[in-house]
């Protein structure tokens, strides 16, 4: 594959490895993202004449004709992430990822560029039905729970997409992406698989949210990463939504008894109720589970990358980062 892509985004977790692997297949890259949640750690090692990076929002960066020339497609990656972040502050968050959606499929459609939009299973809210598939209802619970308010703007991003795709033409793909991991993923916005890899590494008790039988779905970053690449560039998927996940769930306290076994860990795990975790209104949802059956019968999709294998990988470069900062700076002498 060659040509040249943007991603919005690009500095955060998922969107660093979607440039690793594009950047492999000959992908010229502009990687765009306003650092407010990622980091240019992230990507220092693959910046160069083919790899350029823009410090700057979405609809600012992509408004410019200049950065468009010659795109043939646009990731949308960039949103506000995470549970904390999204009870810290519903409004930024509504804005954030509403209109820089409208914005990014605007210059999509400008430049004549493919777009992949990065939904989430948040969409799906509390569907009590498993697993999850693309034509389902929708259940959201009330208004005075905050948390919910992602997921919808992540449902309006669909729809403003799917709309640009009936009237306008334009090649759009939706991936509602499960849980996602892997390394560069970091914890201290609520997401629970680095935030219980960093507690087992340095030997502290896992909080674990609500009775933990709650169950999830991970997949591994490189997997999903890869997927994109192939959704995109299949017209047959244009104007479709896919869920993008592993189809293998585990409770919340079988995953912190692997990791604490993994790690090594005599510290163990505690139950904290999630009132006492996010306030009194906070709801989450039992259970997620994506119905894998569109996604694998439009390009074949199988995660290659089994749940133990990350785990065992983010517990190696977790104690290599704790070395690292303990080593003395310099060389000897
Ligand atoms: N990680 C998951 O499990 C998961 C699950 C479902 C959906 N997603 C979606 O995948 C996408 C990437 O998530 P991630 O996990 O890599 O999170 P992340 O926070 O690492 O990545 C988001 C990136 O977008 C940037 N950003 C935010 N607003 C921006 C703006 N207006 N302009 C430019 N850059 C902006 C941030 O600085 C960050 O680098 C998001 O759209 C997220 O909703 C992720």
């Amino acid at each position: 594959m060659t040509g040249k892509a943007i991603i919005t985004g690009g500095a955060g977790f998922i969107g660093s490895h979607l440039a690793a692997g594009l950047k492999a297949d000959g992908v010229s890259l502009v990687l765009v993202d306003d650092l407010s949640t990622g980091s240019r750690d992230n990507i220092n090692g693959l910046l160069d004449d083919r790899c350029l990076f823009v410090h700057d929002k979405a609809d600012h960066a992509l408004a410019d004709p200049a950065l468009m020339r010659g795109v043939g497609q646009v990731y949308h990656l960039a949103a506000s992430v995470g549970v904390q972040r999204v009870i810290d502050d519903p409004p930024a968050m509504v804005r954030n990822n509403i209109d820089q959606t409208e914005a990014v499929l605007a210059a999509a459609r400008r430049a004549g560029a493919s777009v992949l939009i990065a939904s989430s299973s948040e969409v799906y809210g509390k569907c009590p039905v498993l697993p999850l598939r693309e034509d389902m209802e929708l259940v959201y619970g009330p208004t005075t729970a905050s948390r919910w308010a992602y997921g919808l703007t992540k449902a309006l991003d669909e729809h403003l997409a799917i709309d640009m795709h009936r009237r306008h033409g334009l090649r759009v793909v939706v991936t509602r992406l499960f849980n996602t991991i892997g390394p560069r993923q970091v914890g201290h916005y609520g997401m629970v698989v680095p935030r219980f890899v960093a507690k087992a590494v340095d030997n502290e008790v896992i909080d674990v949210y609500g009775d933990g039988t709650q169950t999830r779905a991970f997949c591994d970053v490189r997997d999903v990463t890869r997927a994109m690449a192939e959704l995109i560039a299949n017209p047959d998927c244009f104007g479709r939504v896919f869920n993008l996940g592993s189809d293998r769930r585990v409770t919340i306290n079988e995953l912190a008894d692997r990791v604490i076994k993994l790690a090594g860990s005599t510290a163990g795990k505690r139950l904290i109720p999630y009132e006492q975790a996010f306030g009194p209104d906070f709801e989450d949802p039992t259970h997620r589970l994506p119905d894998t059956a569109r996604i694998t019968q439009a390009i074949g999709f199988k995660p290659e990358i089994d749940l133990d294998q990350t785990l065992a990988e983010l517990i190696t470069l977790r104690r290599d980062h704790l070395a690292a900062a303990a080593a003395p700076a310099g060389g000897a002498n």
